[in-house]
């Protein structure tokens, strides 16, 4: 489903790019980052009403609407880029939930978690293999958390609630995407876990030291003119690595 009133962009043979959760934060600006270094923009919004918010970028971004949760997204978003070649695709939209402990844990909150950070993802991924393939090069960025990283959670032995669920969400994300990043090098398709930074958005503290802008501009940055080798499993956005 695009948004209505909007015309079909033909395929004009520029370089595509997906971006999912991009009604807002880090995925609002990663969208019109893209747009700005000119490529053709799909953007993956839950809610049909913040379609509109990408109005601003022009012409070159198009919204399907949908839950990355939901299988039928990857069907979507394929037929949105028909013949088309993608040759980025970001995996961005996230969901925290607070920490809990065990006694107040629902286990549903892990599996919203893994739907969203990992299954939805590998969905997505799967569906746009063939897209993928047809750039003479691509990316494919997961959007991660330093919360995912065993190293950083190993230090942190404080004692009561834990985040149980963005955890282990970001954690399986992680192990995914170094799973599919052995797989498809051969196919010419890099694969990486990226740590945005601490970012003043909704999901964000309020006295977080970075904007969704500047973490938007330092990663469209290193992903576009990082040479195709090279960069870390799983980095900082402005590609120094991040232990696992
Ligand atoms: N903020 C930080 O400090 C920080 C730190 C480390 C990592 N990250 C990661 O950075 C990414 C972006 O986070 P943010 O700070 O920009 O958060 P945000 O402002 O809360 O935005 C999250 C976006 O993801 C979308 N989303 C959530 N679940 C979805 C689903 N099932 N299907 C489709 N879209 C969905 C939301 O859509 P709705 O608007 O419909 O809710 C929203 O547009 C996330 O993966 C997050 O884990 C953020």
């Amino acid at each position: 489903m695009t948004s209505p009133g909007r015309e079909a962009t033909p395929d004009d043979g520029r370089p595509m790019a997906i971006v999912t959760g991009a009604a807002r934060g880090l995925g609002l600006h990663l969208a019109g980052q893209l747009a700005g270094r000119g490529l053709r923009t799909i953007c993956v919004v839950r809610n049909p009403l913040d379609t509109a918010r990408l109005d601003g970028f022009g012409d070159l971004v198009r919204p399907v609407v949908g839950d990355v949760r939901d299988a039928a997204v990857g069907r979507r978003v394929a037929r949105e880029v028909g013949e088309g070649a993608v040759c980025l695709l970001i995996h961005n939209a996230g969901v925290a939930h607070p920490p809990r402990t065990l006694g107040e844990l629902a286990v549903d909150e892990v599996l919203h978690s893994f739907s969203t950070h990992c299954l939805g993802p590998l969905r997505l991924t799967q569906a746009l293999l063939p897209a993928l393939r047809r750039s003479p090069f691509a990316t494919v960025v997961h959007v991660s958390s330093r919360r995912g990283s065993f190293a950083v959670a190993a230090e942190d032995d404080a004692p009561g609630g834990k985040h149980y669920a963005y955890r282990i969400g970001k954690a399986a994300q992680n192990m995914m995407s170094l799973c599919l990043r052995q797989e498809l090098a051969g196919l010419r398709i890099r694969v990486v876990a990226v740590h945005p930074g601490e970012l003043r958005t909704a999901m964000g503290a309020p006295g977080a030291p970075d904007t969704p802008a500047t973490a938007a501009a330092d990663l469209v940055r290193m992903v576009l003119t990082h040479p195709q080798e090279g960069l870390p499993p799983f980095m900082v956005r402005a590609g120094d690595p991040h232990p696992w």
